[in-house]
């Protein structure tokens, strides 16, 4: 991981919230935001996070943990930081709960820009590359305007990011509150949910190849993605919070290295040394063909770019998914 602790001036004392903290990226987060001296509060209503995750955090007398729905919350106090992560963020399970996922982005993101306005916080959106659909232009630079069907499976998620961001902006130009959007590309690694009844692309090939039953790829894997190891996608996000030149901007926070859904497959068959066979099922529906962002405005406004490889970051994911299968 980057060496963030130049940050620890920045982060000590402060209190921060962070919706989404008991899940995968928002508990990495959270240990970041300990480490560096602040004061966490999480809020996770647990659909999809895990106390787990955060236990080893409750006693370190710099973080507390609420059990609520960012959609209905009241806060009752200010923070200097608020991160918003709280949402369903795996395709079947946002497909099969599009009300929830579309509240989380609209009256819960409402009232944390509220709580913002009134406290002058920080606030930084964890948006998506799924804003822009599926893409005609590859790398994607923030600057493209997307390609989504609004009334698709899919719109649940990325519509509501969509009109996210355009609440985040509005709040930005209209109140002058200062806010910061990242749009996150799949990122992966320990902590991924292995129990869930829908799990994410990396963690389903993982647990398939270990459990050597057949690796079920959607259409004919030739789809791509770009795979950011966790510690990268958590570097970029710290950044983000410390550095003023992102005040009412948008950045893409992602691995520019493209990769087949078929070639993770076979990555992951070979690291975990599988006899598994790849079985091709039916196309998700509106999936994007390619999945690829241009990273230039991250380097040049937060001097960011991903570290870890993807061979690496699969070897430590696999490593902790054969602890707990
Ligand atoms: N992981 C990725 O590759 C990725 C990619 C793009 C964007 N994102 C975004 O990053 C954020 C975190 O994603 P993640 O991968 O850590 O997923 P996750 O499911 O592990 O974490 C989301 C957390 O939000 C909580 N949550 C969901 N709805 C809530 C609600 N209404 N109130 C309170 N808590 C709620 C869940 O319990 C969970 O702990 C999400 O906003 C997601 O859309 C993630």
């Amino acid at each position: 991981m980057l060496d963030l602790s130049s940050f620890k001036g920045f982060f000590g004392g402060h209190r921060i919230l962070v919706t989404g903290g008991a899940g995968f990226i928002g508990s990495w987060l959270c240990d970041a935001l300990v480490e560096l001296g602040a004061k966490v509060v999480c809020l996770d209503n647990l659909s999809s996070g895990r106390v787990d995750n955060i236990k080893h955090l409750l006693n370190s007398g710099r973080f507390e943990f609420v059990n609520a729905d960012v959609s209905s919350w009241c806060a009752g106090e200010g923070f200097d930081v608020i991160v918003h992560g709280a949402s369903i963020p795996s395709p079947e399970d946002y497909m099969s709960r599009p009300v929830e996922t579309l509240l989380s982005n609209s009256i819960g993101l409402l009232k944390l820009l509220e709580n913002a306005r009134e406290n002058g916080s920080i606030l930084l959106y964890m948006s998506t590359s799924e804003v822009y659909g599926d893409a005609a232009i590859i790398p994607t630079p923030e600057t493209y305007y997307g390609y989504v069907n609004p009334i698709g499976l899919r719109s649940c998620y990325d519509e509501s990011k969509r009109f996210g961001e355009a609440l985040c902006m509005a709040y930005f130009r209209q109140y002058n509150v200062d806010v910061r959007i990242a749009r996150i590309f799949n990122s992966y690694g320990p902590r991924l949910d292995v129990n869930a009844r829908y799990a994410r692309v990396v963690p389903r090939f993982i647990l398939q190849a270990l459990r050597n039953e057949p690796i079920t790829v959607h259409g004919d894997g030739r789809q791509t993605r770009s795979f950011t190891y966790i510690t990268d996608t958590v570097a970029a996000l710290v950044m983000m919070l410390a550095k003023d030149t992102v005040r009412g901007e948008v950045l893409n926070v992602g691995n520019p290295k493209e990769t087949s859904i078929l070639e993770l497959a076979e990555k992951i068959i070979k690291l975990t040394g599988s006899s598994s066979k790849i079985v091709f099922t039916e196309p998700r529906p509106d999936d994007p063909r390619r999945r690829c962002p241009d990273i230039r405005r991250a380097k040049e406004l937060i001097g960011w770019e991903p570290k870890v490889q993807l061979e690496e970051g699969l070897k430590y994911t696999i490593e902790w998914f054969r602890k707990c299968v």
